[in-house]
């Protein structure tokens, strides 16, 4: 017999507790988009996704917002491949566009201690923007260690480790639809 994927642990085998489902997931973002589209209307923001994790939750976010924007992305990583974030964030890809002068939303999938907040907000900062504000799909207030805003959040979440919907275990699982808790 074969042995089974991570993914169908996951999916088939019930061995996860299952934290958002797609309906909640989608129905959260289609807020969050009429939102952003209220606040910005008038101007034309740029929308910075923070890859790898957010790459889903932006795709998603932007077919939402109901006016002109751009979107661009950023690579950067403090977990590597492991489960607890390792406090040293490394920038792995820049973004393209000239952004002095432009309204920022930093798109991410999680924050958990903030420093990739931090260190997102020191970066960009320095760039001379119009207005930087953060969105994110899953905060952990209790683990977050700066006071940074996050302007848009979509979901507090308890300390747990988390998969799917574009976060990972190991580099998989990212492809999950749904937000599941991994014990
Ligand atoms: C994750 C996540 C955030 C960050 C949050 O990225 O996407 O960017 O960690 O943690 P923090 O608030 O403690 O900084 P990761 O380094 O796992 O890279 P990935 O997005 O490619 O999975």
């Amino acid at each position: 017999m074969t042995q089974r994927s991570e993914f169908e642990k996951v999916v088939y085998d019930g061995g996860f507790r299952t934290l958002l489902t797609q309906e909640a997931i989608k129905d959260r973002i289609r807020e969050m988009g009429r939102q952003i589209t209220e606040d910005y209307r008038g101007r034309q923001p740029i929308m910075i996704g923070v890859l790898n994790g957010a790459f889903l939750f932006m795709a998603d976010l932007i077919r939402h917002v109901e006016i002109d924007l751009e979107v661009d992305f950023i690579k950067i990583s403090s977990y590597g491949n492991a489960k607890v974030s390792s406090g040293i964030v490394r920038m792995l890809k820049d973004i393209n566009a000239d952004v002095k002068g432009r309204h920022i939303l930093l798109v991410e999938d999680i924050v958990d201690t903030g420093g990739s907040i931090k260190f997102l907000h020191e970066k960009f900062m320095a760039l001379e923007p119009a207005s930087l504000r953060f969105v994110t799909l899953l905060i952990k207030p209790a683990n977050v260690e700066t006071d940074i805003p996050i302007d848009y959040v979509g979901f507090s979440i308890a300390n747990e480790f988390v998969v799917g919907y574009g976060l990972d275990y190991k580099q998989i699982l990212r492809n999950l639809p749904a937000v599941y808790v991994m014990d």
